[in-house]
């Protein structure tokens, strides 16, 4: 009997050095291991599809979260990253809502010798010793790609193209990128000219309003919509209706992450193309947890795989979608 107990105590022990362990107030350690993990916020139907592909991820791999919705506020993320670090967490993850300001917060999660994974969004550090891998999109290539699909779009021979583009959060590297990205191809062509562009925030709600102020602004007509995202996306449809405009037909739009919403926007002719940014990176998260707990080398950038959408395509794509 005594030497069974020993056998288990002496079993779940090593199991817990394999999982990693979390370590409690009196110091001991427990077999599960933590996480602590800082959301963005829930601003578009990309980021609840993100939040649940980690969830979902982590309990299925029993990996206790510690979760904190930042409302889009990065003093909301530092404040929860401290907190990770005052509660001992085994790990921090966290997808960050601009890229700078991060430095201080990383350091003190090094000192206290927590690892941190990034998810979705980079962080401009001079020391990319802070953090262990980033896990996410290469946000440059998505907005290529959408320079590249207008450009296919646009007949030969054309006149000016007026583009306006809705941007991402002021700061964040998607909106950085995607710009980056979209004027790396377009750029190349002079009749593609962007004629406004101002941040709609990555929401809905912020899509249609700053959508509802170009059309107002704009005189001469808008040719071509390019949004950061499909939220925004989504919002300016309805401004554009609103306007008396036909989406998709008197206006093109584009648009990046590739949710139900834009599919289902893009079946009923109002959006054109969609640029997929794949929100679904729990399992690659868990991968990476077990590798940084199990001491095994990751490499710096994990990458998602993603595709491009067209009108064309919706109907038959709708029902696979995941997200
Ligand atoms: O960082 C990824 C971006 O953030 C997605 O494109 C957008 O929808 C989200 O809010």
């Amino acid at each position: 009997m005594k030497r069974g107990f020993m056998l288990a105590a002496a079993l779940s022990c090593a199991a817990a050095l394999v999982m990693g362990c979390s370590r409690d107030a009196s110091g001991d350690r427990a077999a599960q291991p933590v996480l602590g993990f800082s959301q963005i916020g829930a601003e578009s139907e990309w980021r609840t599809a993100n939040t649940a592909s980690i969830k979902s991820s982590l309990a299925k791999a029993g990996i206790q979260l510690r979760f904190s919705d930042a409302q889009q506020k990065q003093e909301n993320q530092i404040k929860a990253l401290r907190s990770f670090i005052a509660q001992r967490v085994d790990l921090i993850a966290f997808s960050p809502v601009v890229e700078s300001g991060w430095e201080t917060v990383l350091r003190e999660a090094k000192a206290a010798n927590i690892p941190v994974i990034l998810t979705d969004r980079a962080v401009d550090v001079s020391d990319d010793s802070l953090y262990v891998t980033l896990i996410g999109s290469d946000f440059v290539e998505e907005g290529r790609k959408a320079g590249r699909w207008l450009l296919q779009d646009t007949p030969a021979g054309s006149g000016e193209v007026r583009i306006v583009e809705l941007q991402g959060t002021v700061g964040s590297a998607p909106a950085i990128d995607r710009m980056e990205g979209f004027h790396e191809v377009i750029d190349k062509d002079p009749r593609f000219k962007v004629v406004r562009s101002q941040s709609g925030d990555f929401t809905r709600a912020k899509g249609k309003e700053v959508m509802e102020a170009f059309l107002k602004a704009e005189s001469s007509k808008i040719d071509v919509l390019f949004a950061h995202n499909d939220d925004m996306a989504i919002g300016a449809i309805q401004a554009i209706e609103e306007a008396g405009l036909k989406p998709g037909k008197d206006i093109k739009i584009v648009s990046i992450d590739g949710v139900r919403g834009a599919f289902k926007a893009m079946e009923a002719g109002k959006l054109n193309a969609t640029i997929e940014c794949n929100p679904l990176i729990g399992d690659q998260l868990v991968d990476a947890v077990k590798a940084v707990l199990e001491k095994r080398p990751l490499p710096k950038r994990i990458l998602v795989e993603e595709g491009v959408f067209t009108q064309d395509q919706a109907a038959a794509a709708l029902p696979g979608r995941k997200y």
